[in-house]
């Protein structure tokens, strides 16, 4: 995409934010409410999910760019439910990072607010506190109240997503110089890296280890095709966060791991440069769209280039910076409703847990708007043009 084109498509961002700011209020909007339907559905009054700060990062963006009051403050109106995460044991789970990054870390990295400070220092220990020391991971779920099942299913697993909510440790331990902090992100990173990638560098979506012994069990899905397929947005996940790590720690094997996982998503991809909800779905499945996923990738790929340009390979960062941009305009070109009328997000065509989607009707997971390929198609524009100090 020509500089011009993201100018524009930035101006349109922008302005669809502007627009729906005073619609949205003090919600944090979770998944569009149906495939044609391009307005958000949230978390029921008083509840929670892990989408929660997408929007607000969002806000976050905008005021940077704007200086303008109302997004900082639009913003600040979620404050109270970010302390309520931290109040409420059953909501503590590893997407502290995408909670606090995008909100509280967002405003004290802005405006210098202590008190947002002091909720992203509280989130961070909450994260921390989810390592095993032994096993060296960072259990992703709780065992709340779902049952024994569940517990054994989620005790020692970990997923690939976590990779995103490590910038909150690294951001804790350069804020307050304890190394511990340090220690569990990258510890994570190594265990996700040594389990979660397979060789050909296509990746698991989550892996189990024994809760007594910590002794590696198996990779399987949650949200994917088969154990042995691989998610597309998992893929997006771990590609962002080794870029992401490397620019935070410049340690040069984040960043070939993140260029390997690029290497795999440019070997796989369909022509139109959006992927397809799982990687490896077989011929004969309905081949949803996830652009979440691509928007994730795209941001991540001109985090990839960036890093290889600090890094002193100009050729390569040239090669994946033009295969982010070609990914950022697919997405434009065939997802994007940010200028439809009534239009509540920034693009169609995202998929969230498609196997339940069939099995329980519900078409929108399949098919719909999703707060964070928003965030992240945000996100992609701004790295597009050269910015990338945001909020990981
Ligand atoms: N982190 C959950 C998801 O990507 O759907």
């Amino acid at each position: 995409m020509k500089s011009q084109e993201l100018i524009e498509l930035q101006h349109d961002l922008l302005q669809n934010i502007e627009r729906n700011l005073p619609l949205i209020g003090k919600r944090c909007p979770m998944i569009g409410k149906a495939p044609d339907d391009f307005t958000w559905d949230y978390p029921k009054a008083d509840g929670y999910f892990w989408t929660d700060s997408f929007f607000t990062g969002e806000l976050w963006l905008a005021y940077m760019l704007t200086g303008e009051g109302k997004f900082r403050n639009c913003a600040r109106m979620r404050d109270g439910h970010l302390k309520q995460i931290l109040d409420t044991p059953l909501w503590l789970n590893h997407d502290l990072g995408f909670e606090f990054s995008l909100a509280a870390v967002a405003d004290y990295k802005l405006t210098g607010n202590q008190e947002a400070r002091a909720l992203a220092l509280r989130a961070a220990d909450a994260l921390r506190s989810r390592f095993n020391w032994n096993g060296h991971y960072i259990v992703a779920w709780t065992a709340g109240t779902e049952g024994k099942e569940h517990a054994q299913k989620v005790q020692g697993k970990i997923i690939i997503d976590c990779m995103q909510n490590l910038p909150l440790l690294i951001w804790a331990f350069k804020e307050t110089g304890v190394s511990s902090y340090l220690e569990v992100a990258k510890y994570q990173a190594e265990t996700s890296h040594q389990y979660l990638i397979r060789e050909d560098f296509s990746t698991y979506h989550t892996f189990d280890f024994d809760t007594t012994t910590n002794e590696p069990i198996a990779g399987r899905t949650w949200q994917g095709y088969a154990d042995e397929s691989c998610w597309s947005r998992g893929q997006s996940w771990a590609l962002h966060g080794f870029a992401q790590l490397y620019l935070l720690l410049g340690d040069e094997s984040y960043l070939e791991t993140s260029a390997k996982l690029a290497d795999y998503v440019k070997s796989v991809i369909t022509p139109d440069l959006v992927p397809v909800w799982d990687y490896r779905l077989p011929a004969s499945e309905i081949q949803y769209k996830d652009s979440s996923a691509g928007a994730v990738t795209a941001a991540g790929l001109l985090a990839l280039a960036e890093g290889l340009t600090r890094a002193g390979h100009p050729e390569r960062a040239t090669a994946y910076r033009e295969f982010g941009l070609a990914m950022l305009k697919a997405l434009r070109d065939t997802c994007d409703i940010s200028t439809k009328q009534g239009s509540q997000g920034f693009l169609a065509h995202g998929a969230s847990h498609v196997a339940l989607a069939q099995n329980k009707n519900l078409p929108n997971y399949a098919d719909a708007m999703l707060p964070y390929g928003d965030y992240y198609y945000l996100e992609a524009v701004l790295r597009a043009m050269g910015m990338h100090s945001l909020f990981w």
